[in-house]
């Protein structure tokens, strides 16, 4: 069994249990936005808990007072146990399913991480039946092939949503979760608030603070909606509602838009809580710094222009993105995105868009 220090724990890893360091930085986000979401005396629910690295460090870092730790797999349930023991945290771990866990639990969660292998959707479910008014839910994808649209037809029968296989489709799969995620809140009169999303490497992560109630229920489910998308122009356009009809033809180059959703169309982030974790992050390592000042500058707005596409279809040469997003940032708002790279978040349309890379040349 190798030991391994991450953040203020030291872990055993071995005999077979799941553990990538690589997503140390994911572990780093989590741990500071409940540290931001002032999370006091929590009770948490580390649902596929593995080594138990997530449920140890949320309680040694993020302030969290009791701890319950699942894993179906007993050798990791053996290993969060040990590892549990070794930190001196007092968590109550459980070699059992989410699923048998919520039919037998008796108190509900303030937070609950999903971070299965592949796709949360088979979980979510219970957890919300684990959940309160306020319950963080921190849920993990790594199904981004589904729901990027490489596999559109799993998108389709797991999530609902027609995906595309575009430029847009790491914002596009986050918000098709997200949405998903709504639509699961509601039956049990939850709406949701996304406080943070992202799409990173080879995986997903939203984070949604639930409000229970019907009317919260059914405005986030009519957060969802439509986006049509043009794939001779790149240009976007979205409509929420749980009917909405989005315009299919293009208002910039007249060709029929392709429909592409439904998806969350609301807000992606909670901007406040978000820049209290770029404060707070000055003690973490670069990567994470780097990270939560990016996701922290980024416009929460629907969707961005690629430059490169924008060059390719005015049939010009590779162009700096920096002059484009200082020449559009004389009128409009502009940021970049972790999203996807040369590509410009902006409240400006297409028409400004290509007007300003057609003048960066
Ligand atoms: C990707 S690993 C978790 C990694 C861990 N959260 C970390 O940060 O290192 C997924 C774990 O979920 C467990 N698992 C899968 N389905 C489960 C379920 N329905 N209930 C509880 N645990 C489950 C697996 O056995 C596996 O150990
Ligand atoms: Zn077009």
């Amino acid at each position: 069994m190798e030991r391994i220090r991450e953040g203020a724990a030291s872990i055993g890893v071995g005999g077979g249990v799941f553990y990538n360091p690589k997503m140390g930085k994911l572990r780093d986000i989590s741990i500071l936005l409940l540290r931001a979401a002032k999370i006091r005396k929590a009770k948490l629910l580390d649902a596929t808990a593995a080594t138990g690295i997530r449920g140890i460090r949320y309680a040694l870092e993020a302030g969290v007072v009791d701890t319950t730790m699942l894993d179906i797999n007993s050798a990791a349930y053996r290993n969060a146990k040990a590892n549990a023991r070794l930190n001196r945290v007092k968590a109550n771990v459980l070699g059992k399913s989410l699923q048998d866990f919520a039919g037998s639990a008796q108190r509900a969660f303030d937070a609950i991480d999903l971070d299965p292998f592949g796709s949360p959707a088979p979980l979510v479910y219970d957890a919300l039946r684990l959940s309160k008014d306020g319950t963080i839910l921190m849920v993990t994808a790594t199904d981004t092939a589904t729901l990027c649209g490489a596999e559109g037809s799993a998108c389709q029968r797991i999530y609902g949503a027609k995906p595309i296989h575009n430029e847009l489709c790491h914002e596009g799969g986050v918000r098709i979760l997200l949405n998903f995620i709504a639509r699961n809140a509601g039956q049990f009169n939850f709406g949701i608030e996304p406080l943070l999303s992202i799409a990173d490497m080879h995986y997903m992560r939203v984070f949604v603070r639930l409000h229970r109630g019907a009317r919260e229920a059914t405005a986030s489910v009519g957060s969802g909606g439509f986006v049509a998308y043009c794939s001779r122009c790149h240009n976007f356009a979205y409509k929420k509602g749980v009917v909405a009809q989005p315009d299919t033809t293009c208002n910039n180059c007249g060709a029929r838009m392709q429909a592409y959703g439904p998806m969350w169309l609301g807000a992606l982030k909670d901007a406040k809580l978000v820049s209290e974790m770029a404060a707070l992050s000055s003690k973490y390592g670069e990567g994470t710094k780097r990270f939560v000042t990016l996701l922290n500058e980024e416009l929460d707005i629907p969707f961005f222009y690629s430059v490169p596409k924008a060059t390719s279809y005015l049939k010009m040469g590779s162009i700096p993105i920096d002059k484009v997003v200082n020449a559009l940032g004389k009128r409009h708002s502009v940021s970049r995105t972790h999203f996807e790279k040369d590509v410009i978040k902006t409240t400006a349309g297409i028409g400004d868009v290509l007007a300003a890379v057609a003048k960066a040349k």
